[in-house]
């Protein structure tokens, strides 16, 4: 699943004052309690943080963005590489010394961390009030002094509503097992949730006014139930919400079907993240992926015919044990091949309990180093080519973030393309703008009919 970084969730608003349903054990509503919480890693765990967000408004707190600010933090975490424990290490160091400071009086651990065994060696080492793993997320109403839940299928819980855009999920877990990964041993093997139940959320979701909806899984493509699979799902959704997508697929479950429907539907974003991982067949094997890289550049051939304006991204270790110079070149030509828009390129990253963690035959840092390079820059080159070719077409965006202080809001075209512009327009809303230049992350636009066609590149050549 593709990373958001350390990405904060957006947390301004302040809640409306609800009555939880049925007597609450702990906190009043209405008491002046803040939470703040904090999400690393993949939408996943955005959509994770929604959801505890939705308690803690329950139970009466306000939202605050500043740890400094808050009764309770909710560090929700990811636990794909080490550099993500590292990081959220740093962060409970300073919880800690705030606490010291009586500036803050509970820290809850939660998400992939939270489900892995070290996370009792940090509860310890830095005295955390709660840790909660990916299926016991609904523990947190107790702990927030909500009535008790007793939820045990993650999904079922709700997401967020009257938002202009949305996640569903529409299963967890993964049944795979490629070497190097922790998903499979902290979110468990897969399990879809029924066509009904989503279909549902999806119109009650699009009744409240969302019009974008981004349906979500570990491997969201593997999805099937009671005889259907995946497409059967995406066409059901892409009649019913006004604008659509989904993240993060697997080759191997990716039908031509699929990728006809994303070309051929109105109401379908056209962009697709495949992560292909490597370009070399022999570590796709080592991996365990299950695809040889033929086999992904014909899939990537069926997306081109099918939306051949539309966006491909895709994710690549670099330095996995055992990955010769020779992989690596064929992940250099498979790069080239597949001209891919975006990518995001990770070094290895050993993890306990994976079986690539026991592989001997290490890449040494400086050469892993040196692959990563090479490949992102193969990758932007090819981004860069194709985002050129954008400039001057007018596009119809969906604001997905309103203007920042600099009046720079942030757009997305039917093909999946970011463009930032000058706009005042809302997030949720549709403008048109004029692609003016391109770097290799993103367009630079204007509104049509407005004088900001100045907008200069910024980060971008
Ligand atoms: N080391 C480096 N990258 C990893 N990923 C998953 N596990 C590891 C690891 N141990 C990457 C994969 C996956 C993405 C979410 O994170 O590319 O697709
Ligand atoms: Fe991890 Fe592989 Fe499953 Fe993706 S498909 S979540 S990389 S085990």
């Amino acid at each position: 699943m593709s990373e958001t970084s350390t990405t904060p969730v957006r947390l301004t608003r302040k809640p409306e004052r609800r009555t939880p349903p049925g007597p609450a054990t702990g906190t009043v509503p209405g008491s002046g309690k803040t939470a703040c919480i904090r999400t690393f890693g993949c939408q996943m765990n955005v959509h994770d943080s929604d959801r505890m967000r939705r308690m803690i408004l329950d139970a009466g707190y306000a939202e605050v963005t500043r740890y400094e600010d808050a009764d309770l933090v909710i560090l929700n975490t990811c636990y794909v590489r080490e550099n993500a424990v590292d990081r959220v290490r740093g962060h409970l160091g300073e919880l800690t010394r705030l606490r010291r400071e009586g500036r803050l009086k509970k820290v809850a651990l939660t998400g992939c961390i939270g489900a892995a065994e070290e996370s009792e060696t940090l509860r310890h080492q830095f005295g955390i009030d709660l840790v909660l793993g990916t299926h016991n997320t609904y523990e947190l109403a107790e702990f927030v002094g909500l009535p008790t839940m007793e939820e045990t299928y993650t999904p079922e819980l709700p997401g967020t509503g009257g938002e202009h855009s949305a996640f569903v999920t529409i299963m967890t877990g993964c049944n795979y097992g490629c070497s190097y990964c922790v998903v499979p041993m902290v979110r468990g093997r897969m399990v879809c949730r029924s066509k009904e139940s989503i279909l549902s959320e999806v119109d009650r979701l699009v009744e409240g006014g969302t019009g974008y909806v981004t349906l979500l899984g570990q491997t969201v493509d593997a999805w099937r139930r009671d005889g259907e699979r995946f497409c059967d799902l995406l066409e059901a959704v892409a009649e019913r919400a006004p604008r659509v997508s989904f993240t993060t697929s697997h080759p191997s479950n990716m039908e031509d079907r699929t990728l006809w429907a994303i070309g051929s539907r109105d109401t379908i974003v056209k962009r697709l993240h495949l992560p292909v991982q490597s370009g070399s067949d022999r570590m796709l094997k080592i991996m365990h992926r299950g695809y040889k890289a033929e086999r992904y550049r014909r899939k990537i051939g069926v997306f081109r015919d099918a939306a051949p304006e539309g966006t491909l991204s895709t994710d690549i270790i670099v330095g996995h044990p055992g990955e010769t110079e020779e992989d690596h070149e064929a992940t250099l030509g498979l790069v080239e091949d597949c001209s891919f828009d975006s990518a995001y390129v990770f070094k290895f990253s050993p993890r306990d309990g994976t079986e690539a963690a026991t592989l001997g035959e290490p890449v040494a840092p400086e050469v892993s180093q040196r692959r990563f390079v090479e490949v992102l820059r193969g990758i932007e080159g090819n981004a860069f080519k194709r985002n050129s070719r954008k400039v001057g077409s007018v596009e119809e965006l969906y604001v997905r973030h309103g203007a920042n202080e600099d009046g720079r809001a942030i757009g997305e075209t039917w093909t999946g393309h970011a463009v930032h512009l000058k706009t005042e327009a809302n997030p949720g809303e549709y403008v048109r703008a004029t692609i003016e230049s391109a770097g290799p992350h993103a367009l630079y636009g204007s509104l049509c009919g407005s004088p900001y066609g100045d907008l200069a590149p910024y980060g971008d050549v």
